[in-house]
């Protein structure tokens, strides 16, 4: 049942200020907030817009002692940076604030202070490491020791970054603190647990039997997922001097949990930007409340937020969380320790101006239902096959036609004249209203943004069959054709400014300009005039055309691309390596020497190679051992030709148990190694080693 709502109040997920913004950030959350919340005011809706940065937490401590700089210091920075990136974008959001407002501390302060008052809290002592040095109590980040596991000896005690296993500090072998490194010691705090498991029934009833039809598949499978699996109680406090520190006596040098405080700066942004009325938004029950974030977050803003809203009581509770999968980049993950992304401040440098073309393809190609890929040559792709030669071609031809043939000036509408063409495409023009609309309001940017685009492909099909340029070929055909081409040039103007205001949201630089084309004030964007077919009074004259949008070329595709490379190979030698190793094969358990003493590895001369039939992977060697000959079957055809191995040195195992393969039998295995493209490659003795000698 479609409640009726009087107010809306969007959020975007508050990014964390501790780095720049990159294209995954904008197609996950801001994006589509913004394409949103465009519509609901060209709609004249009540809507307002939150986001701001998450200034607290762990990494940004860490980050500003690493850098021998204060937290402040960081998230100043990175504040300006992600504000301005967003902002040269066209988010457009009503306040753009920060967690470490005065208002931010009062308002979570009090959240907290209201919940322990009630005695909602548990309070928890546990053991937790300690620094003796600096005296103060150690999270996992900030301990750092060897790895049981990959022997790296710089995990922390959370993760460790090399082999990517998930540890606890216990694990480390020597662990350190990563402050002093002094051997922390073991010493009891206590924390303030919020009893989530409390609110399981009340979270099962309003997701599961609420939200089934109305969420995304993405974001209801997670929450049923976490749901069916049993909620723990989750302490909400930590020990640390970077946060909001804890209103409660006896709570010395101890902060709210990041992801207690952060969600409440969607609250306290809101204050900030309606002193007097902020609680509307927040507490009348006809505001529709939906919060636009990346996948990462749904358990956050799904579960737990929710659960401190109803505890807290007296807010209204999300109406929709539409939350969009990861965006690759050429095919990798993004990983900002590798430095394979695409930053927002940099496009926004090498494209000034082409920020519409940014929004296309990041909204055209969303990771509405599943992850995603970013691809350069899809960016050019998409800009020139469909903004330059679709939508772009469209407006210019109607404009440059007019001044040809209707002397500068909308031309007159002829009713008796009109052709079936012109009635279809009216309807088309008509009809678009509501596809778009009503994709939007279920959150499906991509397909609304598909609709407009493919409005203008119908104008163009429109201007091909009827070719208002032939029936001119001559003054007298003109003249004789003068109420056709009228009326052509009449609906695809009207189609023009139905172009603006429903590309309106999505490309908001390109509608400003065709309104200034068109001779008309913004207001003509307002979503009830899209549908119109009179929205350009007949007579009326209009500017020259501009051109919208250039081509993009080849050589700043290769550009970009070249640049993302050599971003993530300094990225390699600068930074500690971080993900880039995970994806290394895991470590095998330990053996002893005895076990490796087992092997017989021996140097061998390949004599001769030939592939095996029916087995495309696989050669056949013949390889001299020194003391015997022996036939070889190995995996490498997909990397060598037959005659690339003959007479090339290789280390052989020498006393493996012969295998039969395709019913050759195979004594003995060949050594190779991968490089960074997956190609095998040998390993070899560097220079003229004795053949039939062993390796050790
Ligand atoms: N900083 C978090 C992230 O980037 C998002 C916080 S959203 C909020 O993943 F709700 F907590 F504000
Ligand atoms: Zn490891």
């Amino acid at each position: 049942m479609e409640k009726n709502f009087n107010r809306i109040l969007v959020t975007a997920a508050l990014p964390y200020a501790n780095g720049p913004v990159h294209i995954g950030h904008l197609a996950g959350a801001y994006l589509p907030s913004d394409i949103y919340v465009r519509y609901q005011r060209a709609q004249k809706r009540d809507v307002k817009f939150i986001c701001g940065t998450d200034e607290h937490g762990v990494p940004i401590a860490i980050r500003a002692m690493k850098e021998g700089v204060s937290p402040q210091d960081v998230v100043d920075k990175y504040h300006k940076i992600i504000g301005d990136s967003f902002s040269g974008m066209g988010i457009s959001f009503d306040i753009f604030s920060r967690t470490t407002t005065d208002t931010h501390r009062q308002t979570s302060q009090a959240f907290f202070r209201k919940l322990y008052d009630e005695g909602l809290f548990e309070e928890r002592e546990s053991e937790q490491y300690y620094d003796e040095e600096k005296e103060t109590f150690l999270a996992d980040r900030y301990i750092v020791g060897t790895c049981p596991i990959c022997s790296n000896e710089n995990a922390y005690g959370d993760q460790c970054e090399k082999c990517g296993s998930t540890l606890s500090p216990d694990q480390l072998i020597n662990p350190r603190s990563a402050l002093s490194n002094a051997k922390p010691v073991k010493k009891m705090t206590k924390h303030w647990y919020f009893p989530l498991n409390q609110y399981e029934d009340f979270l099962k009833e309003w997701i599961v039997e609420g939200k089934k039809d109305e969420w995304k598949s993405n974001v209801y499978g997670q929450c049923k997922s976490w749901l069916d699996n049993g909620l723990q109680p989750r302490a909400m406090t930590r020990d640390s001097n970077w946060g909001v520190p804890v209103p409660v006596e006896g709570a010395e040098g101890k902060v709210l949990y990041v992801w207690f405080d952060a969600p409440i700066g969607y609250i306290s942004a809101t204050k900030e930007l309606l002193p007097t009325s902020w609680d509307d938004y927040w507490c009348k029950e006809d505001t529709k409340l939906v919060h636009f974030i990346g996948k990462d977050n749904i358990v956050f803003h799904c579960i737990i937020f929710p659960a401190m809203l109803k505890a807290h009581g007296g807010y209204v509770l999300p109406e929709n969380v539409p939350a969009n999968e990861f965006l690759n980049i050429e095919g990798d993950k993004v990983s900002t320790s590798r430095n394979w992304a695409v930053w927002i401040d940099e496009y926004l440098q090498d494209f000034p101006d082409m920020q519409d073309t940014l929004r296309y393809v990041l909204c055209s190609n969303a990771p509405e239902t599943k992850d995603n890929d970013f691809t350069w040559k899809d960016f050019q792709l998409r800009h020139n096959s469909e903004l330059v030669d679709i939508f772009g071609n469209f407006i210019n031809r109607a404009m440059v036609l007019m001044h040809k043939l209707c002397d500068g000036k909308v031309p007159a509408y002829h009713e008796a004249e009109q052709t079936e063409l012109d009635i279809s495409l009216i309807k088309e023009i008509v009809a678009s209203k509501a596809k778009v609309e009503k994709a939007i309001e279920t959150y499906h940017f991509r397909e609304a943004l598909f609709e407009v685009i493919d409005l203008a492909r119908k104008g163009n099909k429109y201007l091909q069959e009827i070719a208002p340029w032939s029936l001119s070929k001559t003054p007298e055909l003109k003249a004789e054709n003068q109420a056709k081409i009228d009326n052509c040039l009449h609906v695809a103007l009207q189609l023009c400014a139905n172009l603006a205001i429903l590309s309106n949201p999505f490309l908001p630089f390109t509608a400003k300009k065709i309104c200034k084309m068109l001779t008309v004030v913004d207001r003509m964007l307002e979503w009830e005039n899209a549908g119109k077919m009179d929205l350009l009074k007949k007579g009326y004259p209009l500017r020259a055309p501009e051109l919208l949008f250039r081509k993009v070329e080849d050589a700043e595709i290769e550009a970009q691309r070249e640049k993302l490379q050599a971003n993530a190979k300094a990225s390699i030698i600068l930074a500690e390596p971080e993900e880039k190793e995970a994806e290394l094969p895991e470590m095998k358990d330990i053996i002893e020497f005895g076990d490796f003493e087992k092997i017989d590895l021996r140097v061998g001369t390949v004599l001769s190679a030939e592939k095996v039939k029916k087995a495309d992977k696989l050669l056949q060697l013949e390889v001299d051992m020194g003391f015997e000959k022996r036939t070889i079957v190995s995996g490498i055809a997909l990397h060598y030709a037959p005659e690339e191995v003959v007479g090339r040195q290789v280390v052989v195992v020498a006393n493996l148990a012969p295998r039969k393969m395709r019913g050759i039998e195979s004594a003995g295995m060949i050594l190779m190694a991968e490089d960074a493209e997956g190609k095998l490659i040998f390993v070899s003795p560097a220079s003229m080693a004795l053949a039939g000698g062993g390796v050790r």
